[in-house]
């Protein structure tokens, strides 16, 4: 029955993790896939979340079913959070990750819009692509980023959005773009809006690194100021980075519509699409999420521990552009320490990142993509050594 069925390719980002767990070498470097590494190379239980979860084990709650859209009381809190305050214009649903928000985001656009094409930034998160095609979706392109110059392709980005037909759905990243680290300035993100808004078309906003930018309410911007004008939009976001809960695979969708009784229609369609997908949502992390949310000094505990994560990448930026740039590298060291969130699209070609791999067994996700979370004071000169070697002209 199954013998036609050939090998898969291994996704590029989650087959690296695990031949890094496979690695031996006693100095190896995981700079791939996008997960918060503290100082000492551990990933961290945040001690709000330790706390929170705490209070929930005493309580001792039955593990009963919750709503199909998940907890309501959770809905809410992921509103104040991306928008600053709740609003009833809006549908939010609680999801299995900030990828299972896409893909159920993915699954509405199918199911009950009439265009089945999305665009994407050039280049995008690996995933965007399997998870939009995967539901049906054409997937295509615009402009971002020049890996050369290591510049935005801003205007030739704006050409693109304003050539497409109305209704198109566009991909954005409203902070700490993966892979390429490079956001748009606010004056930026308004001519973009300005664009959606001429060309009537949709964008659906995928945030899952709020808080590893400038700041839990600042790399919300763009959704605040799409949220000032009539224009319908989709947000998915996740919980796996910003309170380290990757494994719990906690997110929320959030569609904006035109009245409150249109996103209760919305949810309506959503829960639909839940139900025969998975059914409901699990409910421990929301859980511990919707405890630490509504205390006040838990909240403001969770939001120093990010702001510390936050400013921990942004000196290891520092750190290695500043031995790149002592070593004499070829590199574009600039952009390592300008670009935002766990991300730096270093500009090292995929021959240097098979090198880096291959000698050093440090691991980057091709082509240059680096995390630099996983970057410590203990490994700092091994892998800045390593990349010299690496970009060292011929
Ligand atoms: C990443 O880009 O490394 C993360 O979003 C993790 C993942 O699921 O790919």
């Amino acid at each position: 029955m199954f013998a036609h069925i050939t090998s898969s390719t291994p996704d590029p980002i989650m087959s690296l993790m695990e031949a890094y767990i496979q690695d031996t070498h006693p100095q190896k470097v995981n700079l791939g896939i996008g997960l918060y590494y503290d100082g000492q190379g551990n990933i961290p239980l945040m001690q709000a979340v330790h706390i929170a979860e705490q209070r929930l084990l005493e309580q001792q709650r039955p593990h009963t079913y919750p709503p199909i859209e998940g907890s309501k009381l959770f809905a809410g809190q992921i509103q104040t959070l991306l928008f600053g305050e709740q609003n009833p214009r809006i549908a939010t649903v609680q999801s299995v990750g900030g990828s299972g928000a896409l893909k159920l985001g993915a699954d509405f656009i199918y199911h009950y819009l009439s265009g089945r094409e999305i665009w994407v930034s050039d280049p995008t998160w690996a995933n965007h692509w399997a998870i939009f095609e995967g539901a049906g979706l054409k997937v295509n392109t615009y402009p971002y980023f020049d890996d050369i110059s290591g510049q935005l392709r801003f205007e030739a980005m704006l050409d693109t959005l304003s050539a497409l037909p109305e209704g198109a759905v566009v991909l954005l990243h409203p902070c700490c773009h993966n892979p390429t680290g490079t956001d748009l300035s606010h004056p930026q993100w308004r001519a973009v809006i300005d664009v959606l808004q001429q060309r009537r078309l949709l964008p659906f906003f995928d945030i899952a690194y709020q808080g590893f930018g400038d700041g839990l309410a600042e790399d919300c911007f763009a959704l605040r100021e799409v949220l000032k004008t009539s224009l319908d939009f989709l947000v998915s976001n996740s919980f796996s980075k910003n309170v380290a809960l990757y494994g719990q695979r906690l997110g929320g969708l959030s569609v904006c519509c035109g009245t409150a009784e249109a996103a209760d229609n919305v949810k309506g369609a959503l829960k639909t699409l839940i139900r025969r997908s998975y059914s409901c949502p699990p409910t421990h992390g929301s859980q511990i999420v919707e405890t630490l949310l509504a205390d006040r000094q838990l909240s403001q505990l969770w939001a120093s521990e990010l702001a510390a994560m936050r400013q921990r990448i942004k000196q290891m930026r520092v750190s290695l552009s500043a031995g790149l740039e002592q070593g004499g590298t070829t590199l574009d060291y600039a952009r390592i320490r300008d670009q935002k969130g766990m991300f730096s699209y270093t500009g090292l070609n995929g021959q240097q990142v098979s090198q880096l791999r291959q000698q050093y067994s440090i691991y980057l996700v091709a082509p240059g993509r680096m995390c630099l979370p996983g970057l410590n004071q203990h490994n700092l000169d091994y892998v800045t050594a390593a990349i010299l070697d690496v970009t060292r002209p011929a």
